[in-house]
C-alpha cells in the first residue's frame, strides 16, 4: 500500500479514535462517516505493518488506536526481559519503546531494516541513541507536554515538602521527638519572596512557574541553551543568567533540563559550595545530573538546606542507599507522570507518533 493510503487510513483511524472519545463522553455523533470508512480500510492496511510494544502495560488506548490499522505484537514480561524485546523486534515495522531499556545498535539489527519508525513512552530520550537513528533516518517520536502538568506537580510537592521538612517532621513523631516547646523547633524556608532558579526552563519548567505564581516569589532566574521567548520572560519575571549566578542568588533551585554530556553531573561539589546554605535543591529531569556523593556530602554538612528529588543516579536506588539516612532529603520513586490520566496521553501520543511515522509524516512529537 502506498504511503498515502496509509496515511489517509491514519487520519480515519485518529479521526475515530477521537469520535469514540467524544461519543464515550455524552457529545453528539457527528463522525459516523470517518468511522465507516476507518473500518473499510482496516483489513489490507493491517496485513502491511507490524508493531512491536516492548511493555505489557502499555495504556490499552494506545494499543487500540495501533491494532486498527497494524498489526501489534506486544512484549508480555515484567519486569521487561530485553532477549524477549530482541526476539520479538525481528521483522517489525515500527517500535513503541515503552520503557527506558537501552535502545541502540542490537536492537537495530534485531529489527532489521524495514523499521520505519520509533518513539518512547517518556519525554527524556537519554536511553536512545539517537545519533544512530538519524543515521538510518528512522524517526524518533517521544511524548512532551502531556506529562508537564503531572510532573510539575510533583515538583511543587517536593520544594514544598523540602523546604518545610515533612520527611523530617513525619520522623520526629515516629521517634517521639516532638519537641515544639522551642520556638525555632523544625523551621524551615518561606517560599515568598524566593529567588527562584531553573536549571533548564523548557515546558516542564515553565509549568512549574505557573504554579508559582501563587506564592509571591520575587522572581526567576534560568539558565537554558536558548532564551525563551520575551514575552514568556515578562510573564514569568524570569531573566536569563549564566550558571554561577544562578546557583550563587537562588533561593531555590528546579533542576527541568534533558541528560546530555554538557548537564550530566552539573551539580558537583563545586556547585553546592557556591549555593546558598540556605538553598532548597529540586530534581524533577534526571538523576545523573546531579553528582549523587556529592549531594550527599552537602546535604550531610548543610551546605544547602535540603533537597527534594523524583530521580536517582541509578533506579531503583537501593534501599541501604546513604541519602535514605539524611534527614533534609524527600526522595520519591521517579513518579512524575505517575497519573492514570497522564500516562494514557503518553500512550496515546506514541501510538500516534507511530502511525504517523509508518505514514511517512511528520510525527505529532517528533524528538530529533
Ligand atoms: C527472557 O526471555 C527469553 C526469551 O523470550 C527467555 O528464554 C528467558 O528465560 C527470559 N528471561 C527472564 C529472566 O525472564
Ligand atoms: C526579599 O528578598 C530580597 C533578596 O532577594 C531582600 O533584599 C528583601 O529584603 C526581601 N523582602 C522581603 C519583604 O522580605
Ligand atoms: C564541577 O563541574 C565543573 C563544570 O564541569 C568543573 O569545572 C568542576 O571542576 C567540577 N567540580 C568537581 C569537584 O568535580
Amino acid at each position: 500500500m502506498s504511503n498515502f493510503k496509509f496515511y489517509l487510513f491514519i487520519c480515519c483511524v485518529i479521526l475515530n479514535f477521537y469520535y469514540n472519545e467524544a461519543s464515550r463522553s455524552g457529545r453528539r455523533q457527528t463522525m459516523a462517516d470517518s468511522e465507516q470508512q476507518s473500518k473499510g480500510g482496516q483489513e489490507a492496511s493491517k496485513q502491511s505493518y507490524k508493531v512491536l510494544v516492548t511493555h505489557p502495560e502499555v495504556p490499552k488506548e494506545a494499543l487500540d488506536l495501533l491494532s486498527q490499522v497494524t498489526e501489534v505484537i506486544v512484549c508480555q514480561s515484567l519486569p521487561p526481559n530485553r532477549s524477549e524485546i530482541l526476539e520479538k523486534a525481528k521483522g517489525v515495522h515500527a517500535l513503541l519503546w515503552g520503557s527506558h531499556e537501552p535502545l541502540n545498535d542490537k536492537v537495530l539489527e534485531a529489527a532489521g531494516p524495514q523499521l520505519k519508525a520509533i518513539t518512547t513512552m517518556s519525554a527524556g530520550i537519554d536511553y536512545i541513541d539517537v545519533e544512530l537513528l538519524k543515521k538510518h533516518k528512522i524517526p524518533l517520536g517521544h511524548t512532551p507536554v502531556v506529562l508537564n502538568a503531572a510532573v510539575a506537580d510533583l515538583g511543587m510537592a517536593l520544594m514544598l515538602a523540602a523546604a518545610r521538612r515533612l520527611q523530617e517532621g513525619r520522623r520526629k513523631i515516629e521517634t517521639s521527638t516532638w519537641e515544639n516547646y522551642h520556638i525555632n523547633w523544625m523551621w524551615g524556608q518561606d517560599i515568598r519572596n524566593a529567588t527562584v532558579g531553573f536549571y533548564g526552563f523548557g515546558n516542564i519548567g515553565q509549568t512549574v512557574a505557573k504554579r508559582l505564581q501563587g506564592f509571591d516569589i520575587a522572581g526567576i532566574l534560568y539558565t537554558t541553551r536558548h532564551p525563551i521567548a520575551e514575552d514568556k520572560e515578562k510573564q514569568f519575571n524570569a531573566k536569563k543568567v549564566p550558571f554561577t549566578e544562578l546557583i550563587e542568588k537562588s533561593d531555590i533551585i528546579f533542576i527541568a533540563a534533558p541528560l546530555t554530556p554538557e548537564t550530566q553531573g552539573a551539580f558537583n561539589a563545586t556547585a553546592f559550595q557556591k549555593m546558598k546554605t540556605t538553598a532548597v535543591l529540586v530534581n524533577i529531569a534526571r538523576g545523573p545530573i546531579v553528582n549523587q556523593k556529592d549531594l550527599y556530602v552537602a546535604l550531610k554538612n548543610n551546605e544547602i538546606f535540603a533537597a527534594g528529588i523524583d530521580v536517582v543516579d541509578q533506579e531503583p536506588l537501593p534501599a541501604d542507599d546513604p541519602l535514605l539516612g539524611l534527614p533534609n532529603i524527600i526522595i520519591t520513586p521517579h513518579i512524575g507522570s505517575a497519573t492514570k490520566r497522564t500516562r494514557t496521553d503518553m500512550a496515546i501520543v506514541a501510538a500516534d507518533n507511530i502511525l504517523r511515522g509508518l505514514a511517512g509524516e511528520p510525527m505529532f512529537s517528533p524528538a530529533y
